[in-house]
């Protein structure tokens, strides 16, 4: 799908960046990736660790997504984009609510706009566990965030423009996640792991997953749709337990902001959601909305009052399991 094509990935310095980055490179031959972030170190990093004959091919443009032009300036002949540049630390967005606000909601619009503008013909918008029935600004400007791309369907008109949203939970092992946290106190000689609660459990998926997921929703999207892989849950005493049998564990409390449990789709979701084997999706309530196109593919609409929630999905990860998982994360 991507050979010949050029791609643009904002964030695309970041941990789901370069992995989506280097798996285009590997399995396809784009005519230009375009990474599309704002400091120049981490991208002059990315940069040296990307093998020499991907040069002619990789293009780092330096850019904010709060600069609509900018983003036009970058979208120029661009085929597909993935929106990933954002705020994304929660006690950071609640400290400094309008950051949060002008990346992840005015940077979204933008992302819309610039993408009609140049004719970008499929873009995908990366979102979170945490924009279900959000408590915290993070999830909430995730959420307005959802809104904009779904909604952007609408003012495509006779524009070949597309937009939808990949949800998906927490990404084992990337900047700022608790397990490089673990490692790191673990490498230092702690005498302890800290637990907010013993009751809390998460969604967990490999950074390989999740992109794979978005280059699969990008072959199926007719636009409008929210995309939500089916993935494991874990207890956050078990993760711990899995890293460090020997070290005792310490309950800290649960954090301003934080949920015991996550929720990828609501129940009031739940009447728009499509089951397929490996992902839900969740329709958008477009009058225009063609009748049920997932039933092509063998989806069913999931029981009413459905809710995909951390703590009460099926599919659990055991000890066994985790540490492949965090094997995988290294
Ligand atoms: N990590 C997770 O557990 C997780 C789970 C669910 C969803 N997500 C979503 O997945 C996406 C990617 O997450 P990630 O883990 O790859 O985050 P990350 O490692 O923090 O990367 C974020 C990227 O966005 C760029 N960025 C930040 N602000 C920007 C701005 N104003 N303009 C342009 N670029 C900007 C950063 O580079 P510069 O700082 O150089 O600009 C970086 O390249 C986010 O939308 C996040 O909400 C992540």
């Amino acid at each position: 799908m991507f050979d010949g094509r050029s791609v643009l990935v904002t964030g695309g310095s970041g941990s789901f960046g370069q992995r989506f980055v280097e798996t285009v490179m590997r399995h396809a031959k784009p005519r230009r990736v375009i990474i599309f972030s704002r400091d120049e170190f981490k991208q002059y990093e990315m940069q040296q660790r990307m093998p020499a004959e991907w040069a002619s091919t990789l293009r780092f443009f330096i850019g904010d997504v709060r600069d609509r032009e900018r983003l036009e300036l970058a979208m120029r002949n661009v085929d597909f984009c993935v929106h990933a540049a954002a705020l994304k630390h929660v006690p950071a967005a609640e400290y400094n609510p309008m950051e949060c606000i002008h990346t992840n909601v005015y940077g979204a619009e933008n992302v819309v706009r610039a993408a009609l503008a140049m004719g970008v013909r499929r873009v995908i918008a990366l979102s979170t566990d945490k924009a279900a029935n959000p408590i915290n600004l993070y999830g909430a400007s995730k959420l307005a965030s959802d809104k904009i791309f779904i909604a952007a369907n609408n003012l495509s008109g006779a524009l070949d423009t597309r937009f939808s949203v990949v949800r998906y939970g927490n990404v084992v092992g990337s900047r700022g996640s608790v397990v490089p946290l673990f490692r790191k106190m673990i490498a230092q000689g702690t005498d302890h792991l800290p637990i907010t609660d013993a009751r809390m459990t998460r969604f967990w998926i490999t950074l390989q997953h999740g992109v794979d997921f978005v280059l699969s929703c990008f072959s199926m999207m007719l636009g409008g749709e929210i995309f939500v892989p089916k993935i494991p849950s874990m207890r956050m005493t078990e993760l711990a337990q899995a890293m460090a049998p020997d070290l005792p564990l310490k309950m800290v409390g649960i954090r301003p902001g934080e949920k015991l449990h996550e929720v990828m789709i609501t129940e009031d979701d739940s009447r728009q959601t499509y089951e397929l084997t490996d992902r839900f999706v969740i329709e958008p309530a477009f009058a225009f909305w063609q009748h049920a196109p997932y039933e092509r593919l063998s989806a069913r609409p999931v029981p009413d009052g459905f809710r995909y929630a951390s703590d009460s999905n099926g599919d659990w990860l055991d000890g066994e399991r985790l540490r492949t998982l965090l094997a995988e994360a290294h």
